[in-house]
């Protein structure tokens, strides 16, 4: 089974613009774990532009499906998260300042680093991934830092898509393989969406989670959240 984590950033984004409560981060991950979502994601950053600290701890006793925490393992990312201990931690390069994330570590470049993070995620109990492209050398090298999987940077898979899916799947088919051979569990995330996920998961049916945010809360503007989460879990069937 693959699961369906929903990233609610973009539920926080909303409700930073005003200020106030509304809409709820709370209740709303609470009611996608409702609607059929496995797990909920969320990228505290510096700023808080989004998801803040206090979300992340308010979420924690309250969700009944996986957490998972994503972020640049600064030394307050690792804090926060070995305090609330997440069922999964996910480590993306990402800067403060950038949009979001639009790359995969350079796990050989980074191997020293990334193995003292993990080493203290691993130890704390925390199940471990590291964002990669689908090149074979950086999920080899994710294997020696010891993260318990990689999820894959899904990107370039959803910008070739329309242009022809056999093309745009195979390189992360190969990087898919290369993760099993190496006892590597597999995630993937980033620009799947309605059109493109079910073409993605029938090709690698072993997927174990895809972290979807951006497409998923725009689709529910019309679709509402219950049919949208109903329906990116069709796609993973
Ligand atoms: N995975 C990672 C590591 C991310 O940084 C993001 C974006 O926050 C996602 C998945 C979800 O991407 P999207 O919002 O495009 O679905």
């Amino acid at each position: 089974m693959t699961r369906l984590s929903v990233n609610i950033n973009k539920v926080a984004t909303l409700r930073n613009a005003r200020g106030g409560d509304v809409p709820n981060v709370v209740k709303v991950a609470l009611d996608c774990e409702n609607f059929g979502a496995d797990g909920i994601t969320v990228h505290p950053r510096p700023d808080e532009r989004h998801i803040r600290k206090r979300d992340v701890f308010d979420l924690r006793p309250l969700l009944r499906t996986e957490f998972n925490i994503e972020g640049y393992p600064a030394p307050e990312f690792i804090d926060l998260v070995l305090k609330v201990k997440p069922h999964q931690v996910t480590l993306v390069p990402d800067s403060p300042t950038q949009l979001t994330s639009n790359s995969g570590w350079d796990t050989k470049t980074n191997l020293e680093f990334l193995t003292e993070v993990l080493e203290a995620f691993n130890t704390a109990g925390i199940r471990t991934s590291v964002f990669v492209s689908t090149d074979a050398e950086m999920i080899e090298y994710a294997a020696k830092a010891g993260a318990d999987r990689v999820e894959l940077y899904t990107e370039p898979y959803a910008t070739a898509f329309p242009k022809g899916k056999e093309a745009a799947v195979a390189p992360f088919v190969e990087a898919a393989k290369i993760a099993r051979s190496l006892g590597l569990g597999l995630n993937a995330g980033h620009d799947l969406s309605l059109e493109n996920l079910n073409y993605f998961y029938k090709n690698i049916p072993w997927l174990d989670e895809v972290s979807i945010g951006h497409a998923l809360i725009s689709d529910a503007l019309y679709l509402g959240l219950e049919r949208t989460i109903q329906e990116y879990k069709n796609c993973l069937r």
